[in-house]
């Protein structure tokens, strides 16, 4: 079937329709009394610090530190009932769907909140951090800040009283909520509560009414896609006519500390004197895939790594003073008058370990010249034994380099052969003469510290 040019144009119309803001009346959308947006794209929000993205993706917060985004209707609404002659803040619905990324899964920067607040001034002096962009230093708990707000809180502050990392709160004048209780929702067919983890990166839903009658808050969330749970999770019963004496603005805030974080909000509906519009889940814009240039690494991980490094780190400290002190145990003096008896000349290191370690099991005798040791050298594989000269015995050098001088010519005493020598470097500044040792063939098991 061929559409006809009119027909076309109706359905472009209808299309149009759909993907805009669908916003009822008036230039700031709020004639009818009601606002709905399915994605921000040419929605009139005053933004600060917050930017919609080309997809109609409201970004509160962008991933630095130490900032806060606010994005509320551009004109206050009227809450107070004006023409009842009662003056009582008029009831009111209201409905977003947000999402929190955290720079890691187990821990985040601060959180958001949807506001309510009476003064443009409160709202450009508001702090980040733990003020989540609501209020400053010096007026939060005042009863002349004028703000309402519901927290999603994913920082535990001691000072604000908070009662876990990951809570949504009812605050009036204070980020000292009034009631406030872990995130998540109660399920229709069990009733069981189930965990929700706000800094997930998943989209959630948030339900807040106001009962002006009762002058009630009740406070709904759940999983995108999950309809509205009929038990709420919080509810209180607040006056707000402290808070709204005539107009006040209705948006987002959100704000970082040390830690950065993202804050989304992809669609919203607004309602004052009945129930915010649906919000249409299948024309909400897509969340980011990614956190940009940031791993999405866990904070065990980090620590994991970070241990992981340090005990590398310290491996190879202990590998390096090892090595060291090997060097510096087995390591020798050589001199120029050494150079003929090379051959005859042993590694201190293989003495060593041919006498276990010049150990007291392998002692044959001592004397003011040092010690003698049996022990097994490895190669050639026979049984020798070992003068350990001591640095301050009465053999000099002298005494040692002819005892050397003589390796090959004499039997020592007829009894033993002298085969070698060794010589170590002293390792203390007081050894003037390093320690030396000679080696000689050990015969039979007869003891040697007389022959040698
Ligand atoms: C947005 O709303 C404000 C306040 O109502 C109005 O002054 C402004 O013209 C509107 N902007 C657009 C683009 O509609
Ligand atoms: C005026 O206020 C009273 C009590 O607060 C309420 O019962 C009534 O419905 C209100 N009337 C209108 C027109 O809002
Ligand atoms: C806090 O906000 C109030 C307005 O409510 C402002 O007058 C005051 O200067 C602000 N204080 C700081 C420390 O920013
Ligand atoms: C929900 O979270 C709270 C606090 O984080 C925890 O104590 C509780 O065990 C959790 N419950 C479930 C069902 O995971």
């Amino acid at each position: 079937m061929l559409l006809k040019p009119y027909q076309l144009g109706t359905l472009l119309l209808l299309v149009a329709a759909g993907s805009g803001p669908a916003a009822t009346g008036g230039e700031d959308g709020f004639e009818g009394q009601q606002f709905a947006y399915n994605g921000f794209k040419g929605a009139n929000l005053t933004l600060d610090g917050a930017v919609v993205t080309s997809k109609g993706l409201l970004v509160l917060t962008d991933g630095t530190s130490q900032i806060k985004g606010q994005a509320f209707h551009p004109s206050p609404l009227p809450f107070l009932a004006v023409t009842n002659g009662t003056g009582a803040v008029r009831s009111f619905s209201t409905t977003f769907v947000f999402a929190i990324f955290g720079p890691y899964t187990d821990l985040s920067s601060h959180g958001m909140a949807f506001f309510i607040s009476a003064s443009r001034e409160v709202l450009s002096t508001a702090l980040p951090g733990r003020y989540l962009g609501l209020l400053n230093s010096s007026n939060d708990g005042s009863r002349t800040a004028r703000v309402f707000a519901v927290e999603l809180d994913t920082i535990l502050n001691p000072e604000f009283n908070d009662i876990s990392g990951n809570h949504v709160g009812i605050d009036v004048d204070s980020l000292v909520s009034l009631d406030s209780t872990d995130a998540g929702y109660y399920d229709d067919g069990t009733g069981r509560f189930l965990n929700l983890s706000l800094i997930s990166r998943t989209a959630m839903q948030v339900w807040v009414d106001y009962d002006s009658g009762a002058t009630k808050i009740t406070v709904t969330m759940a999983p995108l896609g999950v309809a509205r749970p009929k038990k709420p999770l919080l509810q209180i019963t607040v006056d707000l006519s402290g808070v709204v004496q005539s107009t006040a603005y209705v948006g987002f805030s959100s704000a970082t500390g040390i830690m950065n974080a993202r804050h989304f909000v992809l669609g919203w509906s607004f309602a004052m004197d009945g129930l915010a519009p649906a919000l249409d889940i299948s024309m909400l814009p897509a969340l980011p895939q990614v956190w940009p240039n940031q791993r999405f690494m866990s904070v065990s991980v980090k620590m994991g790594l970070a241990l992981a490094s340090v005990t590398l780190v310290s491996v190879g400290i202990g590998i390096y003073i090892f090595v060291r002190w090997r060097r510096l145990k087995y390591s020798e003096v050589h001199e120029d008058w050494e150079i003929p008896f090379g051959p005859n000349r042993f590694s201190y290191k293989d003495l060593f370990h041919a006498t276990g370690g010049f150990s007291d099991k392998n002692l044959l005798g001592r004397g003011g010249f040092g010690s003698v040791y049996k022990g097994v050298l490895r190669k050639p594989d026979m049984k020798v034994a070992v003068k350990r000269l001591s640095h301050n015995s009465r053999q000099g050098k002298r005494e040692f380099i002819a005892e050397v001088v003589s390796i090959g010519r004499l039997r020592h005493r007829n009894i033993a052969r002298l085969l070698g020598y060794c010589r170590r470097k002293g390792t203390r500044s007081s050894e003037v003469w390093p320690r030396a040792c000679c080696i000689c063939m050990r015969n039979g098991s007869r003891s040697l510290s007389t022959e040698i």
